[in-house]
């Protein structure tokens, strides 16, 4: 079978995560690293054993031996990055957030289908064991229509507050407001958001403070997704169902197990259910084999991650920052 090798643009803190899970996929190399500053790709290139280096995204993306291109550039940039590899025909895995705006999302999934060429968003969590098998224990009716989901994600504040009302941070921070949260939450759950998500919460400034989106599920269900950068929580999350309850304790979003506790009413509840599951490298394994399996079969779009998804996330986030009052200098 042939190797198929993956070109990196963008050699920060999660290219490098990337890079480690792959050495790992069978099947798969990296081929090419890109970066605005030679040095940084050289350096890159030494850590991961990567044969080819070029100082310019363009390079890479016209290179005949890349066959998918993984785009770690700040997401004020994934519009730019991944539509330049698309129109060279790259198959494009793209970190979260897909873009800054759903404007942006649809242009590039435009792109994606004018050139025959695989997109899709970095949504790790939505690959997982743990999120594949707690779909399935949800759409097996172990846990009964759901009441209720609390997923919670929140660290501390950041030494610099980023400023968004800059350049840079259209660029770069408003990733820390941004889509990994609602559509973690929501992709584990399998479910789509059925009206936008109200009220995000804020104090100024906006992408420092808390925002507590609250969104309806489809069957009467209800998601409290609550994020916010200004204390650090306990990462755990609950489903509630009307027969039993999963618990999926920190970090809730890259866990190997989870309990399941049957309903009280049941007499017959007995002790919560431990499910363990394989042990992972780091979790970014799943998207490159999902990429990979995609790319293999001719497809455009993952059935897992799709275009309407990312563009309904998008939204949500569009939505979220109109809340917030963040408006970015490219709009
Ligand atoms: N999946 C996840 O869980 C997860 C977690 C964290 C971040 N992310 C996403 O991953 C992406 C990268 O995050 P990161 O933490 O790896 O960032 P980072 O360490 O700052 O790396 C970003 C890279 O982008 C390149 N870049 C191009 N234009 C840039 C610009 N104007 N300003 C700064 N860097 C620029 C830089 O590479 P060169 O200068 O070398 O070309 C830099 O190495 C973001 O979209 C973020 O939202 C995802």
């Amino acid at each position: 079978m042939k190797q198929f090798t993956w070109g990196i643009i963008g050699p920060g803190k999660i290219a490098n995560k990337f890079a480690i899970a792959l050495t790992l996929v069978e099947g798969t190399s990296l081929g090419a690293v890109a970066s605005r500053d030679i040095a940084r790709a050289k350096s890159f290139a030494e850590a991961h054993n990567v044969p080819t280096i070029y100082d310019s995204y363009d390079q890479l993306a016209a290179d005949p031996s890349i066959d998918a291109v993984y785009i770690a550039t700040p997401h004020g940039y994934h519009a730019e990055h991944a539509s330049l590899c698309l129109r060279h025909g790259k198959a494009v895995l793209c970190e979260k957030p897909m873009a800054l705006s759903a404007r942006q999302v649809g242009e590039m999934v435009d792109t994606a289908r004018a050139n025959n060429a695989f997109l899709m968003e970095a949504m790790w969590t939505r690959f997982l064991p743990l999120t594949e098998e707690i779909t399935r224990q949800i759409a097996d009716g172990q846990i009964g229509d759901l009441a209720i989901s609390a997923p919670t994600s929140a660290s501390p504040p950041p030494s610099t507050p980023p400023d968004a009302s800059t350049t840079s941070a259209s660029a770069a921070a408003p990733s820390s407001i941004s889509a990994s949260i609602p559509s973690s939450s929501v992709s584990i759950f399998s479910a789509n958001p059925g009206r936008s998500p109200l009220p995000a919460t804020s104090r100024q400034p906006a992408p420092t403070t808390p925002a507590t989106p609250s969104s309806s599920l489809p069957k009467a269900s209800s998601a409290v997704i609550t994020s916010t950068l200004t204390c650090q929580t306990g990462l755990t999350a609950e489903i509630a169902g009307a027969h039993a309850a999963i618990h999926i304790l920190s970090p809730w979003y890259r866990n190997d197990r989870f309990t399941i506790h049957k309903n009280n009413r049941d007499q017959a509840a007995g002790e919560p259910i431990l499910i363990q599951l394989e042990p992972m490298i780091n979790g970014f394994e799943y998207q490159i084999r999902e990429t990979m399996n995609c790319v293999s079969t001719h497809l455009i779009e993952s059935p897992k991650m799709s275009f309407d998804f990312s563009l309904l996330m998008a939204r949500t986030m569009d939505t979220i920052r109109t809340q917030l009052g963040v408006k970015y200098p490219t709009e």
